[in-house]
């Protein structure tokens, strides 16, 4: 719409089952840079869960946030080894990454899974990031929209309508492989996720951020945050070297001084 602001890009950093206490010190530095230079983009780590706590503590006073990698759909219980959204919620996370395609391939999570926890993470007030995406026999039968649809009403629940919500396109073939889709599928699938989620949310859906990810670079990030309809990145193993997150990070500043993440700014974070 004319006048209004865009969105400003959500960057999040997935260090999956990588991380320890002497990998605080990039987080320093990274919150040290953006404070020095601040960014228009929304950033957030979201590391082990063993490191939560410490890390959140060490973005005190930054301008990063940080969020859990899954949580279990139930408040509490004997349910070992779980996590609760609650319990990312108590040691400081502000979001949470829900049906990550390595979560439902290697633990077997379903639609409906991820539907629960991201209602379990709303109701503990985590801002849920669901992940969807194509396999690459999926791609190949040419079924990636039909999957990304039926993903999109499974794991989206209705009632996270108004509430902080983001959806991340992660084609499965894309994870740590150093491919990516082109230009063209990323904006065929953004807007074919875009649809389903304003079917599923009404007017609420198309204030949604979809973000974009899969072997996403510093080398990469400009041009897919140019890419109409994504609202940000989803970043695995770029975002565990501070100085290349932070690249990833000032490509989305540039990406939005161009005007380039098309979505209002009415979204909480
Ligand atoms: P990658 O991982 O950037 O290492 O491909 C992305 C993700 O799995 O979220």
């Amino acid at each position: 719409m004319p006048g209004e602001a865009a969105a400003p890009p959500l960057i999040v950093g997935n260090w999956k089952m990588h991380g320890r206490v002497g990998d605080l010190e990039g987080i320093r530095r990274l919150g040290a840079a953006l404070a020095s230079h601040p960014s228009t983009a929304a950033v957030v780590i979201c590391p082990p869960a063993t490191l939560l706590f410490q890390l959140s503590q060490a973005i005190q006073g930054t301008a990063l946030a940080c969020g859990g990698q899954t949580c279990h759909p139930e408040p509490q219980g004997a349910y070992t080894g779980e996590i609760s959204a609650g319990m990312l919620r108590d040691a400081g996370a502000a979001h949470v990454i829900l049906g990550h395609s390595e979560r439902r391939t290697g633990c077997g999570e379903t639609d409906e899974q991820v539907a629960a926890r991201a209602q379990a993470a709303a109701s503990a007030n985590l801002a849920p990031i669901i992940c969807v995406g194509e396999t690459l026999a999926e791609r190949l039968g040419d079924r990636t929209l039909d999957v990304l649809r039926s993903q999109v009403t499974g794991s989206v629940p209705r009632d996270l309508r108004d509430r902080p919500l983001a959806v991340a396109y992660e084609p499965v073939w894309a994870i740590g492989t150093g491919q990516t889709p082109t230009s063209r599928d990323i904006e065929t699938a953004h807007s074919a996720i875009r649809i389903s989620l304003v079917s599923r949310l009404g007017a609420a859906g198309s204030q949604v951020r979809v973000l974009y990810g899969g072997s996403v670079t510093p080398g990469n990030a400009s041009e897919i945050l140019a890419v109409p309809g994504v609202g940000g990145l989803l970043v695995g193993r770029a975002s565990l070297n501070w100085r290349e997150f932070l690249e990833i990070v000032r490509a989305a500043d540039a990406a939005s001084n161009r005007g380039q993440t098309p979505l209002p700014a009415d979204q909480p974070i």
